[in-house]
């Protein structure tokens, strides 16, 4: 995106001052640098599948398909993958979902705070995007409902792209090479924002992450795993830590959100997270039980982006979390029954944490990362 934004600038830059340049050949140039590369029989995005275990996990099955009533099909992705990397999309044609969402760091983004179209820092850090077919919730608040329904939010968000919906379509017409595009995703040239947000929506769901070497071990007895990753995979087990048990199973996630223990009044510190939406003590610092999967490529954590490692982040479980009236009771001395305890207090080695943060980092997903289909193709 960076480089297709550079290419753009420098195409109007060149063609303003060649005065004799005709509008027709500037408009040429940008066009040129902007054209998508894409192969000549489109990547089968449509036959692409979660493993059968994952198809038949029953704590899969029990979160349900949330998100496979979104049909994939070969022309709707294609047409996502290039409105996902394509910069005029926003305002002022510099900002793309990419210009936040990553790929080689698991489509989130390095910095706590993304930067948009206004300058002004999100309020939160962009998470990674994967395994949609699993979530229906959006947003550390969860306060969007449906895949669809979300990738609409930050084209119209002010901070993010900042162009609005009604001028959405027109804006994509001047781009040549977008009605081909439509009609082949859905049956004639129209653009509207429902076909929009489908073929947005249907490339998100291709963003899937099932391979890591944490998922080569649990096939082959960990054999692959170093001496600290098998301590550091026995510690995020044990059920003193508890770590799994709130990033569960085969996604390490939950469909629950959870108080964590960051601060002690959060909406005193800024946010609120679901408890800012419904403005019910029980809510406040409740946020998105987001997956560990890529953990190891999504610095920084947590829904403000305060921790920059995965070492401050095992730093912080083990002795950093603080009192709250509704902390979970996963991480209080008391355990199951009664909230908002008294913190637990791991007493956790330098190298125990090490061998916990070895072991966070086998799920990084280097195929997800690399694949040419989810790649930016200008
Ligand atoms: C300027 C940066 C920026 C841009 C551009 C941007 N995002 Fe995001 N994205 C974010 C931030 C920040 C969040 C978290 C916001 C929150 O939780 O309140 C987020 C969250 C999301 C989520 C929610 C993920 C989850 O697990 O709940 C999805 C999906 C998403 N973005 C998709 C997109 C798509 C699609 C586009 C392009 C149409 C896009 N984003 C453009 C910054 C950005
Ligand atoms: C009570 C449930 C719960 C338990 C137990 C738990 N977590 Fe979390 N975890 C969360 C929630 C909720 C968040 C998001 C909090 C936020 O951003 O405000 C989170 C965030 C994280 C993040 C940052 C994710 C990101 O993308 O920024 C990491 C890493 C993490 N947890 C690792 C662990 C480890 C390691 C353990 C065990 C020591 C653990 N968690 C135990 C609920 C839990």
């Amino acid at each position: 995106m960076r480089f297709s934004a550079i290419a753009l600038l420098i195409a109007f830059s060149l063609t303003s001052c060649e005065k004799q340049n005709s509008p027709m050949q500037q408009e040429e140039a940008v066009q040129q640098a902007l054209d998508p590369e894409l192969p000549a029989t489109p990547f089968s995005y449509s036959t692409q599948a979660f493993p059968e275990e994952w198809l038949t996990d029953p704590a899969l099955q029990l979160f349900g398909n949330i998100g496979s009533e979104i049909e994939v099909t070969d022309a709707g992705a294609t047409l996502g993958r290039v409105l996902f990397y394509d910069p005029s999309m926003s305002a002022d044609g510099t900002v793309s979902c990419s210009s936040c969402h990553v790929q080689a760091n698991a489509f989130s983004d390095s910095e706590a705070k993304s930067v948009g179209v206004s300058g002004v820092p999100t309020v939160r850090n962009a998470m990674g995007l994967f395994n949609f077919r699993y979530q229906r919730r959006f947003f550390w608040d969860m306060r969007t409902v449906g895949l669809a329904q979300q990738v609409l939010e930050p084209i119209a968000h002010p901070d993010e792209m900042a162009l609005s919906i009604e001028e959405m379509p027109e804006r994509l017409l001047e781009q040549p090479y977008y009605a081909p595009l439509f009609e082949a995703a859905f049956g004639s040239e129209e653009i509207n924002s429902d076909r929009v947000a489908s073929a947005l929506a249907q490339f998100l769901m291709c963003m899937r992450s099932y391979s890591s070497r944490y998922d080569a071990g649990r096939s082959n007895g960990f054999a692959n795993f170093s001496e600290s990753e098998r301590m550091g995979k026995d510690l995020f087990f044990n059920g003193e830590t508890r770590c799994n048990q709130c990033h569960s199973g085969l996604n390490l996630f939950s469909t629950q959100p959870f108080v964590n223990g960051l601060e002690m009044d959060y909406a005193a510190a800024g946010d609120g997270g679901i408890g800012s939406i419904s403005d019910d003590p029980y809510d406040d610092g409740r946020f998105k039980t987001v997956s560990l999967r890529n953990i190891g490529l999504t610095a920084p954590y947590m829904h403000d982006g305060r921790f920059a490692t995965l070492h401050d982040v095992v730093d912080f479980y083990a002795d950093g979390i603080q009192h709250h009236p509704y902390l979970d009771e996963r991480l209080s001395v008391n355990g199951f029954g009664v909230p908002g305890q008294e913190p637990y207090q791991l007493s956790l080695s330098a190298e125990e944490r090490s061998a916990l943060v070895d072991f966070l980092n086998t799920f990084n997903d280097t195929l997800m990362t690399s694949s040419e289909w989810l790649s930016n193709p200008f």
